[in-house]
């Protein structure tokens, strides 16, 4: 069944000029990009996106470097778009991501590994929804 999720080409990758490389994994894998748009995140945008982590550690670090230069973000859609895309992006940690995964190509830290994508159907919803409306998704 088709779904949509929500992904992240985030600072780290964008500075490295890798933005691009990382939109065509994303193509090659068979998703479709049905709403895209680079953006600098407020400290306010970051701390609402990320609100479910507001008590780890890491979090204001993960803000902070959020918020450290533009982002690309986009919306995708496939047969199992969740899953597929969490696959081709791999493990959170780069040094743990799978060969062929886009961390593992571009990610450089914990933190600063490359991209973010929805982890389920219901994240999936608020997040495409926190950054699109529905006059902005193509197709
Ligand atoms: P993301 O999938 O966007 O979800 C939360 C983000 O927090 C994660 O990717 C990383 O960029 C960042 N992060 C930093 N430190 C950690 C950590 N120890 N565990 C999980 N996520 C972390």
């Amino acid at each position: 069944m088709s779904e949509l999720t929500f992904s992240i080409v985030k600072p780290d990758a964008v500075e490295a000029g890798q933005a691009g490389a990382v939109l065509q994994m994303i193509l090659d894998a068979g998703l479709k990009i049905r709403a895209m748009k680079m953006i600098r995140l407020t400290r306010e945008q970051a701390e609402g996106f990320y609100a479910v982590h507001r008590e780890r550690p890491f979090f204001k670090d993960l803000v902070n470097y959020m918020i450290s230069g533009p982002v690309v973000v986009s919306v995708l859609e496939g047969d199992n778009a969740i899953a597929r895309y969490r696959e081709l992006m791999g493990a959170t940690d780069p040094a743990k991501a799978a060969e062929g995964t886009i961390r593992k190509r571009f990610g450089k830290s914990i933190e600063a590994n490359a991209c973010h994508g929805s982890d389920g159907p219901d994240t999936a919803k608020t997040e495409v929804a926190y950054f699109f409306s529905r006059l902005e998704m193509v197709g």
